[in-house]
């Protein structure tokens, strides 16, 4: 981190969205980091799905975030804003004794996720925005806060299922995701259909239906992954996305009102 950064660099630009061809070469001023942030002279950029999802149109970035592709990178940081993970990581790394090349960086590669995961945990948000095509906003929270914080924890598993990554960054069979994800859903399900028939909702029948219609639909997802279609089919996520957000912003945006009356937050 001794030279200065240039004022420009050269980046990906999306122009109209479709096929590889509207892949651009631009120059762009380079980003000062803000709080929090480190700026990193780009080695190697790894194209990954919502990358190709938003060359396409199916997925703007979300608001504050940059518009170049490029969601995984390999580079040397070059400057560092106030507060940066890297500030965070000398000063935790003073107290470890590590001894070779290979456990340092494992040490610090802990770290960080310890310090993102911390982050995560203090703003109450999912770690969407790291790269799932599912964005949490306040829009899709229906008031009842433990409600709020099952169907977060259902967003972030099917960002895992986008990423093929669990929440320590190991590939995780696709089966096993929605292994995992199904069990939740069912556990979250159990917990709306309780609260609802505690406080008589009447739309009860309906909303349960909505909930045995995905479960039978994820348990024959669940069946072609262990049948070996260990493709991540685009049916698979567009339906997991659209169910969700669809869900959420109808069905279970129904009961919002009628809980809230009722005191339950
Ligand atoms: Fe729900
Ligand atoms: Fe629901």
């Amino acid at each position: 981190m001794t030279d200065a950064p240039p004022a420009t660099m050269r980046a990906i630009e999306i122009t109209p969205p479709g096929g590889p061809e509207v892949l651009k070469v631009a120059r762009r001023p380079v980003p000062q980091p803000a709080a929090g942030e480190v700026l990193v002279k780009v080695q190697a950029a790894g194209v990954n799905r919502p990358d190709v999802m938003q060359r396409t149109g199916s997925y703007p970035p979300p608001p504050g975030v940059t518009d170049i592709p490029g969601l995984e990178i390999a580079g040397t940081v070059v400057a560092l804003g106030d507060g940066s993970i890297q500030t965070r990581i000398h000063k935790v790394a003073g107290n470890a004794a590590c001894t070779s090349a290979e456990e340092t960086r494992r040490f610090l590669i802990g770290a960080a996720k310890d310090w993102i995961d911390k982050t995560i945990a203090e703003s109450g948000a999912p770690d969407s925005k790291y790269g799932g095509i599912v964005v949490w906003d306040e829009s899709l929270s229906v008031g009842i806060k433990k409600m709020d914080k099952q169907h977060q924890e259902l967003v972030k598993i099917i960002n895992c299922l986008v990423e093929n990554e669990d929440a320590s960054g190991r590939s995780e069979p696709i089966a096993q995701v929605l292994d995992r994800m199904t069990q939740y859903a069912v556990y979250h399900f159990e917990t709306e259909e309780a609260l609802m028939r505690e406080y008589e909702y009447p739309d009860y029948e309906s909303h349960r239906d909505d909930h045995t219609q995905f479960k039978m639909r994820t348990a024959k997802f669940c069946l072609d992954a262990l049948q070996g279609k260990e493709t991540l089919p685009d049916e698979l996520l567009s339906y997991l996305r659209d169910w969700l957000t669809h869900h959420i912003l109808k069905a279970d945006m129904k009961y919002k009102v009628y809980f809230l009356e009722r005191g339950v937050l």
